[in-house]
């Protein structure tokens, strides 16, 4: 081909755009005449490999908003200070921004720069040409791994292919390396954002977010434990490790049932923006309802009177989990032991305990003490001849990495006669 019939082609190669984008899919023409620009084969490659690494990063990376923005879309305290869900920022600089955030530095941007560039830009300039340290320079620079620092950024060149988990543990180790200033850092001022603040303040967007995760996480305690709407009427219900509430909102403002009970040990602490979200659904008689029927307590010492309740949940917060199930065995038997114990107390003859998740013989290897130790309580319990037990599957999940291919995923059911 001569030259005055190639293919149209931009005039600036130095767009950075244009560039990233023949080194992540150019036609081998663009991909010549960006070599002939002066860059040798292996720049070539290793430049090429980065922005190849950046696509499909960043591809995964709006998967994970979407399905983040769908699912749970409310912000955390960091993340709205950070002014952006922590998916938002590229996987291998994340653990390090909210790190330095709570150290103190106000972070504006991060992740791949052009070539073989990685930064994070700040909002003042925090750095002297001290603030990493020789050794560790040297370290990295052994590593393949050139450090540019300025007063508010630091950067990092891979002079090899790196991977990503290469590049987050190169972020970890300079963010490691640099001081706590004291107080986390103020809340990130671009107007990106401060949009993000003020969406995530929106009465409006609040209200659906709220009555989304609300109806989505009623119908979860529906599916996963078995029951149906009918189920519940007319039944004194406890929910033990009712976490933001949800379940007794929805059935209070549903008017399913005002019958039903909350057990939390950490009420108001473990889910308080959640928690808030939820609350703002309710009319002050609907309040009045649900916080006289919350009580602190523990499924292990559970707060109510022999044979009081028709129906109690558990739904996510089965007893034994918190525990090391290598090294706290005594904890997690003790938690099994007593929950069980106090669930057959506090059940009226004729009534029904239903306990998600356990699993079936299908299970995750990791999971076999606390298992078994289900399995051994379990057992003792149906010797008592007022209980029969029955273990339901509810559904296949896949564990990624592992050489099962799924597991099976079951509730508990314990019926007292
Ligand atoms: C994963 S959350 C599940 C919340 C809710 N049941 C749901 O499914 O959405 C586990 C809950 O169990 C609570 N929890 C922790 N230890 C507990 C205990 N000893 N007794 C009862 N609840 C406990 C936690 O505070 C948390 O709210």
């Amino acid at each position: 081909m001569k030259n005055n019939e190639q293919a149209p082609f931009p005039s600036n190669l130095l767009d950075e755009d244009v560039v990233r984008r023949i080194l992540e899919s150019g036609s081998p023409e663009e991909i010549d005449r960006l070599r002939a620009m002066g860059m040798d084969q292996e720049t070539f490659d290793l430049y090429r490999h980065f922005a190849q690494l950046r696509k499909v990063t960043i591809e995964a990376q709006l998967r994970e908003v979407a399905e983040r923005t769908e699912q749970s879309p409310m912000a955390s305290d960091e993340e709205l200070s950070a002014g952006t869900y922590c998916e938002w920022i590229e996987p291998q600089a994340r653990d390090a921004v909210f790190r330095l955030r709570r150290k103190g530095y106000g972070t504006v941007n991060s992740g791949f720069g052009i070539e073989n560039r990685q930064t994070i830009t700040f909002d003042a300039p925090y750095f002297t040409e001290t603030a990493i340290s020789d050794s560790l320079r040297a370290e990295l620079t052994k590593e393949g791994v050139v450090i540019e620092l300025k007063p508010s950024s630091i950067s990092m060149f891979f002079n090899h292919p790196a991977s990503l988990l290469e590049m987050k543990r190169a972020w970890n180790r300079i963010e490691e390396a640099l001081p706590d200033l004291g107080t986390p850092a103020p809340p990130a001022t671009s107007g990106l954002a401060i949009a993000f603040r003020e969406t995530q303040s929106d009465p409006e967007f609040m209200r659906r977010i709220a009555e989304d995760m609300e109806t989505k996480g009623y119908e979860e305690y529906l599916n996963d434990l078995g029951l149906t709407e009918g189920m519940l009427k007319n039944k004194r219900i406890v929910d033990i490790g009712a976490g933001t509430r949800m379940f007794a909102g929805h059935c209070v403002r549903m008017d399913i049932t005002n019958d039903v009970f909350s057990v939390e040990p950490n009420n108001g602490t473990t889910y308080p923006n959640e928690e808030r979200a939820m609350g703002s659904l309710w009319s002050k008689e609907e309040r009045e309802k649900i916080d006289g029927h919350t009580i602190r307590g523990t499924r292990e010492s559970l707060p109510f009177q022999n044979e009081t309740m028709d129906l109690m949940l558990v739904h996510g917060a089965m007893p034994g989990t918190e525990a090391s199930f290598e090294q706290e065995t005594e904890k997690m038997q003790m938690e099994i032991d007593h929950t069980f114990a106090e669930i057959i107390r506090v059940l009226k003859s004729g009534g029904e305990a239903r306990l998600f998740p356990f699993y079936t013989k299908e299970y995750h290897p990791y999971r076999t003490p606390w298992k078994e130790a289900i399995d051994q309580a379990l057992d003792r319990l149906s010797k008592n001849s007022r209980c029969s037990i029955r273990i339901e599957p509810v559904h296949e999940t896949y564990i990624e990495g592992i050489s099962l291919p799924t597991e099976m995923t079951a509730r508990i059911v314990i019926s007292k006669k």
